[in-house]
């Protein structure tokens, strides 16, 4: 039963003011979850919780910065405080990569790839787990990439943080596996995004020759790639265990 599947569970969705995470608080919200809509833009997270809340679904929005242990910290103790449990994790926040040579790359660039990116996810983990032990179980999901399978030029801050992405879905599912938390990651292409149209500065040519870089031939929707997290996090994916799943045009196939 598609609708009702998450009824009772309570989710967090990071970096879900927008693109990905806010399609995936938004399914998730549909089907029955109750949604702690987690940002660094409270503004763009209240918007996300308008969309659900407009839809018939519960979500909170909640201001987090992933790359502070503190501030997670309070972002989960929020969850317990306004929903009483927590069985879902989409961590999910991220920002662009720093288009630099390793070279020129200043410090403070790299730093914050993998302070966001990596050490966000572990933040997030550290704090999630505990709570999800005390309902007997649950389930994250990790956004990797297509780029944290492969290399990227010009893009090392990014492509070492969703390496790094994977390498931490794997052992944290191998540690909590046994007490009933899967944990996963996605790895998407391209979607359209905030982060991705700044990238791509409304340029129809720029457009073309990223989609040329996916044999589907197209970027995806965000809701596409948030499908995937939603089915990673259902009981239909109950033997799934610390996989990298792409989902990305068959960009990572090539
Ligand atoms: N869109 C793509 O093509 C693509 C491809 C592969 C992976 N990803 C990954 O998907 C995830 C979502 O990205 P998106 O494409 O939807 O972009 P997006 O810019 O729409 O979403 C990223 C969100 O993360 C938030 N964020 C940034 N720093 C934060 C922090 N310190 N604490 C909390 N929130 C913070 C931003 O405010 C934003 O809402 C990211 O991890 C990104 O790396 C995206």
């Amino acid at each position: 039963m598609h609708n009702e599947e998450f009824t009772g569970r309570v989710a967090i969705v990071t970096g879900a003011a927008g693109g990905i995470g806010r399609e995936s608080a938004r399914l998730f919200a549909e089907r029955g979850a109750s949604v702690i809509v987690a940002d660094i833009n409270l503004a763009g997270a209240q918007d996300t919780v308008d969309i659900i809340t407009a839809g018939g679904g519960a979500a909170t929005a909640v201001r987090v910065d992933v790359a502070s242990a503190v501030s997670v910290k309070e972002m989960v103790a929020a969850t317990i405080a306004t929903y009483g449990r927590l069985d879902i994790a989409h961590n999910n926040a991220g920002i662009k990569g720093a288009d630099e040579t390793i070279v020129d790359m200043p410090e403070e660039v790299w730093h914050a790839g993998i302070s966001i990116m990596l050490d966000g996810v572990f933040f997030c983990m550290k704090h999630e787990i505990p709570e999800m032990l005390k309902v007997g179980g649950g389930a994250i999901i990790n956004t990797s990439s297509g780029a944290g399978l492969i290399g990227v030029a010009r893009f090392s801050n990014y492509v070492a943080a969703k390496h790094g992405v994977i390498g931490l879905t794997k052992a944290a599912a191998l540690e909590y596996i046994t007490q009933g938390i899967r944990i996963n990651a996605i790895c998407p292409g391209t979607a359209r995004s905030q982060m991705v149209e700044e990238w791509m500065q409304g340029s129809a040519e720029a457009e073309a020759s990223v989609a040329a870089l996916h044999p589907i031939g197209r970027i995806a929707g965000p809701e596409e790639i948030a499908e995937a997290a939603v089915w990673l996090a259902s009981d239909a994916a109950s033997f799934v265990v610390g996989t990298a799943m792409s989902v990305d045009g068959g960009y990572t196939t090539l």
